[in-house]
């Protein structure tokens, strides 16, 4: 019997089909707690579909689904959230009629199973701890403005405090796609010293896809390269980039 701590995340052998395109053909690895993972490949790679499978909106085909020792692969969503996943989307997806806050206190009282008092209670429930994790995001200033009003990048930071408050106390594993998409090139960084400090500070695992080579290679601490629903590198991110199949596949000569 291996005795060593289980791995926060761990995925084994995983695959999902659509109307026989191969999304992800046996998929294997791990994330440690604390660690900051990009998860890269081009379009069609399979990123936004492991995603799917690991926060529960799909149930894979074949294969599991770990987090920190207890298998996940087909729960429902909403429990795998309460189980320590947090989640940002490819597309910013706020209530754009609602403050920055509100949107917080939303996800802080689906989180808890709170969610029947919402109309009476959204004035003031929670508010507090919506503000701290706004706070925490860099968002604090404008909490009390709607999200509609708010520049891309400011409706990214608020559905990172939404992310972190999927979960009484704070997420174990974090998956966020693609967090800079949208943003300008100058607002990645900040985006990505944000996602670094909460690691840190948290020891959160985090999972990231992101199209920005610059980005990927300045922020992870390993890089795992998908093509074609299969794993092809999976390391520190100065061997990946001198992987001539990673360099073949994705990032060109210039890598
Ligand atoms: N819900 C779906 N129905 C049918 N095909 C899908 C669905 N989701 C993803 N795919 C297909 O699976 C493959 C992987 O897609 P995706 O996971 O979105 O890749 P990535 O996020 O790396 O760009 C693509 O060929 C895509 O067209
Ligand atoms: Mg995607």
């Amino acid at each position: 019997m291996n005795h060593q701590a289980a791995p926060l995340l761990r995925i084994e052998h995983l695959s999902k089909a659509f109307d026989g395109i191969q999304a992800l053909n046996d998929v294997s690895f791990s994330v440690g707690a604390g660690e900051l993972v990009a998860l890269i490949g081009p379009n069609g790679a399979g990123k936004t579909t492991c995603f799917n499978v690991v926060n529960g909106q799909l149930e894979p085909d074949a294969g599991s689904v770990w987090l920190a020792g207890e298998r996940i692969d087909g729960l429902p969503p909403q429990r795998v959230a309460m189980a320590g996943v947090g989640r940002t989307f490819q597309t910013a997806a706020t209530f754009a009629s609602m403050t920055a806050r509100e949107n917080v206190q939303l996800a802080l009282l689906a989180g808890s199973g709170e969610y029947v008092v919402l109309a009476h209670r959204l004035a003031t429930a929670r508010r507090s701890e919506a503000d701290a994790l706004l706070a925490r995001v860099g968002a604090g200033s404008f909490a009390e403005q709607v999200c509609a009003s708010l520049s891309y990048a400011d409706v990214k930071r608020v559905e990172f405090a939404i992310a972190l408050a999927q979960r009484e106390g704070a997420p174990r594993l974090l998956l966020m796609d693609e967090p800079t998409a949208g943003t300008a090139p100058r607002d990645r960084g900040p985006v990505m010293e944000l996602v670094e400090a909460l690691v840190r500070d948290t020891g959160v695992a985090t999972l990231f896809t992101e199209h920005d080579v610059d980005v990927v290679f300045r922020f992870a601490a390993r890089v795992i390269v998908l093509d074609r629903g299969r794993i092809i590198a999976d390391g520190p991110p100065a061997s990946v980039r001198a992987d001539p199949r990673v360099q073949a596949v994705y990032l060109g000569t210039e890598a």
